[in-house]
């Protein structure tokens, strides 16, 4: 089979590996779909600090069930199925509260482990959700970055009250509008970019008003317009962007981030606690799959308005620059396994 291995930063090699044997407890997905995200160009340009050298990467996956391993039932061969990449012990104090995402021994397809830009992947059995016939191939691998969104919106717990703002219009922004007027039918979603393409596919994908803040003040413009947020989504993930957050929010307002950045960022006591604010962060999903299939079913989420451009993996260096260095057309890259 053919893989597309990461051998150290910076060099892609597509690679002929022996098709692997599912282990005891796993299924063998041969690939059809996969999604180009942020965190596999991390990899490649050697960004990513948990990644250990040579790599498969590609965490957004969808294919077909055509081998299993000890104690899987034979049936599930010719499943279509969408993994979600998160891998956790299922007995430590995380995962025993139902967050296997943040599991103390944590372990992503991908990134910690070999994922899906490959023919065939070997996964755990539990890892592969059965896709029913009628959400399609292409819909089926935008289930992962949506369940980023269902588990942030987990957190926050949004109502038809609400009036949501939300930094960064990529992928993780889009997929949050979507679930936010799509799923939780909030009153407002307001989306804050710096790329006025970017903020048009924002009201493509239902954002009621879009800001751009290249050259203002967003807490002017907050004001000039009378609004205070009374959700916040950081999914742009700069570290100051806090400290504006809580300064624009409404008082019993929730933040949510979802950055990694290790820098210093500079938040006061009394901004928070003067307005009593909550202030969550997510990371990845947790048994996030059930629920999108689910929003998918009753077609209240479109990831077709995020797909932008489609490759057949051989071209996946193309692929992965396009989606580096064109973010003003790109939203979605998916890569075509044959
Ligand atoms: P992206 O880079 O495509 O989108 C970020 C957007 O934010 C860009 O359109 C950019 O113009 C905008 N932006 C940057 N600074 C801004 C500012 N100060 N104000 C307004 N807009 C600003 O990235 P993508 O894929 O949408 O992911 C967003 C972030 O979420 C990344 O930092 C990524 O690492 C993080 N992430 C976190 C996950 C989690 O589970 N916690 C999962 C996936 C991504
Ligand atoms: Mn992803
Ligand atoms: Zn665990």
């Amino acid at each position: 089979m053919k893989s597309i291995v990461i051998k150290q930063p910076n060099e892609l090699v597509i690679e002929e590996r022996e098709v692997p044997q599912p282990a005891n407890g796993e299924v063998r997905v041969k690939v059809k779909l996969a999604g180009i995200c942020g965190s596999d160009s991390h990899i490649y340009r050697g960004h990513n600090p948990f990644v250990k050298y040579p790599r498969v990467i590609g965490h957004e996956f969808f294919g077909v069930i055509d081998e299993v391993g000890e104690g899987v039932d034979k049936s599930r061969i010719g499943e279509r199925v969408s993994v979600d990449p998160v891998i956790s012990c299922g007995h430590c104090y995380s995962c025993l509260v139902g967050r296997p995402n943040v599991c103390t021994s944590l372990t992503v397809l991908g990134v910690h482990r070999d994922g899906g830009f490959s023919q065939y992947a070997v996964v755990p059995s539990k890892n592969a959700y059965v896709i029913p016939d009628e959400i399609s191939d292409e819909f089926a691998v935008m289930i992962e970055p949506f369940t980023i969104a269902a588990n942030a919106t987990s957190h926050l717990k949004p109502t038809e009250n609400d009036i949501v703002l939300i930094y960064g219009a990529g992928p993780m922004g889009l997929t949050s509008v979507q679930a936010l007027k799509g799923v939780y039918n909030v009153k407002e979603v307001i989306v804050v970019d710096r790329i006025e393409e970017r903020l048009n596919m924002a009201k493509i994908s239902g954002a009621d008003r879009v800001i751009n803040n290249t050259s203002l003040s967003l807490k002017d413009e907050l004001d000039k317009l009378n609004i205070k947020p009374t959700v916040i989504i950081d999914a742009a993930c700069h570290p100051s962007i806090l400290q504006e957050a809580i300064s624009i929010a409404s008082p019993a307002a929730r933040i949510l981030i979802m950055g990694f950045s290790s820098d210093a960022c500079q938040i006061t006591q009394q901004g928070i606690t003067s307005k009593e604010l909550s202030i969550f962060s997510s990371r990845l999903n947790a048994n996030k799959f059930p629920v999108v299939i689910d929003w998918l079913k009753k077609k209240l989420i479109d990831p077709q308005k995020l797909i932008t451009h489609q490759f057949d993996y051989m071209q996946v260096i193309q692929a992965i620059e396009t989606f580096e260095k064109d973010q003003k057309q790109c939203c979605k890259v998916l890569l075509t396994i044959s």
